[in-house]
């Protein structure tokens, strides 16, 4: 096993396929102040929810490797996508660092349901890891998975509260409606930011989870019991390296964080 050096002042790195991991990101910022931040966002090879297995482990390693070179004492996999096809790879390169990952998360939430619905890119829902890792915790839970590829492109070109995007939630989350389920996990770090469209559609009994929460506090939990918390009393420094920078990157960046970004730097991994 990799064994690396971890420090107290190290960074925290977060990773996604494009922003939505800034979603993940905020939630860090919010709950860890005192953290330097990495953020790595893979913006050129994005979706990386409609692409083969082979080609998301080979996409998703070569950023768990970039990372380990920044020496980050932690890894969020900012991505349900990669934390379905990819974590155990990630962890192996990861080696002493410690991995966390939204699908965990999500699903320890959501076996407190019994009607459970998962919305997910097409790779997420077809590698079945949200069911199986719910089940686990709760057999007699009823699992009804939709895939909605459109959403990611839509929400990466800003299309936030848009009459196309009502349209085509309304069709991808009709068939959850029928099913009467009474929770929906947002399963692609992207969805928290069409939350509202989501909630209106779906109606207020449901309850909708958004396992950033959790990851978060996952992280925490590890930080502590490894005595890994930054100790400094200034607030963290965020570093943001993109593989490709789109025109308005920064606007909608700025959003799905709600916060400023700077120290954003082009990077290539290949
Ligand atoms: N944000 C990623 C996820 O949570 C999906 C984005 C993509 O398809 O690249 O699954």
């Amino acid at each position: 096993m990799n064994k690396f050096d971890l420090k107290t002042n190290n960074p925290i790195g977060v990773f996604d396929s494009g922003m939505g991991g800034l979603t993940v990101m905020r939630e860090i910022m919010h709950t860890l102040p005192h953290e330097d931040i990495i953020y790595f966002g893979d913006i050129a090879r994005l979706p990386y929810g409609t692409k083969s297995i082979t080609t998301i482990r080979k996409f998703a390693l070569q950023t768990a490797k970039f990372l380990i070179k920044q020496n980050v004492k932690a890894i969020v996999i900012a991505c349900n996508t990669i934390s379905a096809i990819a974590k155990d790879e990630v962890q192996k390169a990861a080696g002493n660092i410690p991995v966390i990952d939204v699908i965990s998360a999500g699903s320890s939430d959501a076996r407190h349901y019994n009607k459970i619905g998962i919305i997910a890119t097409p790779a997420t829902i077809n590698s079945h890891a949200y069911p199986t890792a719910i089940y686990h915790q709760n057999p007699s839970a009823l699992i009804v998975s939709q895939a909605c590829a459109l959403f990611v492109p839509m929400i990466e070109e800003g299309f936030i509260e848009h009459k196309a995007l009502e349209l085509i939630a309304r069709e991808y989350l009709g068939m959850l409606i029928k099913q009467n389920i009474n929770a929906l996990v947002l399963g692609c770090t992207h969805y928290p930011l069409i939350k509202g469209t989501i909630m209106k559609i779906m109606g207020r009994e449901v309850h909708i989870i958004d396992p950033a929460h959790t990851a978060c506090r996952d992280l925490v939990k590890v930080l502590t019991n490894k005595n890994l918390l930054n100790l400094q009393k200034t607030t963290g420094s965020y570093h943001y390296f993109v593989t490709d920078i789109p025109l308005k990157f920064q606007e909608n960046g700025e959003r799905f964080l709600a916060n400023k970004m700077e120290n954003i730097e082009l990077v290539n991994i290949d």
